[in-house]
């Protein structure tokens, strides 16, 4: 499942993976998708956009089977990084370790990852 809101960023997803039968391709907003997603839950969630990570975070993590995959990148410092941003990242890192249904680790590496398993 690739949730993208922008077209043309999930043309690229689409030339890329579209061979693969297992891969929807979503162009939707993800809050909306939240809202509206029925399917089978799922094996990884990589999330790259706002909805599932510094808000409705407890929703995506209901989405997840078992088990299931919940990784994040863009958490180390960036210049680009509008003011404020860094006080969302850390109340985000913060308090991960408050759910009671994911563990996860943080990895300083590349732009900065947590990867977690729902449990
Ligand atoms: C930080 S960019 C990363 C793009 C790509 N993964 C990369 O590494 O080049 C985040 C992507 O999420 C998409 N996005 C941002 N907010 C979104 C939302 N609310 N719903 C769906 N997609 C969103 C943007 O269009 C953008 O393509």
């Amino acid at each position: 499942m690739s949730v993208e809101a922008d077209p043309t960023v999930q043309a690229v997803a689409a030339q890329h993976l579209g061979a693969d039968p297992r891969v929807v391709f979503e162009t939707a907003d993800a809050d909306a998708w939240l809202d509206s997603y029925s399917g089978p839950r799922l094996a990884l969630a990589y999330v790259d956009c706002r909805p599932g990570k510094f808000h409705r975070l407890e929703d995506l993590l209901n989405l997840l089977e078992p088990g299931g995959l919940y990784i994040v990148d863009d958490l180390l410092p960036q210049a680009t990084w509008p003011t404020g941003h860094q006080d969302r990242v850390d109340d985000f890192l913060a308090h991960l370790p408050d759910r009671l249904n994911l563990i996860c680790t943080q990895l300083r590496w590349a732009s900065g990852l947590v990867v977690g398993a729902r449990i």
